[in-house]
């Protein structure tokens, strides 16, 4: 089966909407005072490799995997807790964060199903 995203990165055309997105989510997780204690103080490693994941996992260049390796999402999010509560609260952001860049449109509802998904596969606590 053919791989929904592997072709936005192309279509949008351009990293911006990528940094846009990511900024936009994380100033939702700084206000967030379930999710805001598990980042680190300084954002910025954390905003990059976001940034740089979303970019490779949608086609862009590989820079995420050039620097980290294998992405093993799953791996690297145990060592925090999150139940489904985190789940959605993390979620949220990232809805609010496709709404709030416009470059994303055409490409809504595949990446929402993708983070739906993704983000239910963090789940490494019960509620
Ligand atoms: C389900 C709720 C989630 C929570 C609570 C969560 C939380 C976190 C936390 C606390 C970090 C560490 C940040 C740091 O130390 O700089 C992190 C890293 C990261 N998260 Fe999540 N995350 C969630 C889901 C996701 C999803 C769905 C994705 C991708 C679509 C994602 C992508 C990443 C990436 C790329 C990193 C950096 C990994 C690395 O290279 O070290 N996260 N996350």
């Amino acid at each position: 089966m053919t791989d929904p995203l592997a072709d936005i990165y192309k279509q949008i055309g351009s990293e911006q909407p990528f940094v846009r997105l990511v900024d936009a989510f994380y100033t939702g997780v700084e206000t967030d005072e379930l999710l805001r204690p598990m980042y680190p103080d300084d954002l910025t490693d954390a905003r990059k490799h976001l940034f740089q994941f979303l970019v490779q996992r949608t086609g862009g260049p590989t820079t995420y995997s050039d620097n980290r390796g294998h992405p093993r999402m799953r791996g690297r999010h145990l060592p925090f807790r999150i139940g489904l509560l985190e789940r959605n609260a993390w979620m949220h952001h990232m809805e609010n964060a496709l709404e709030a860049t416009p470059e994303f449109g055409p490409h809504k509802a595949v990446m929402h199903a993708f983070f739906d998904d993704f983000s239910m596969f963090m789940i490494n606590q019960p509620s």
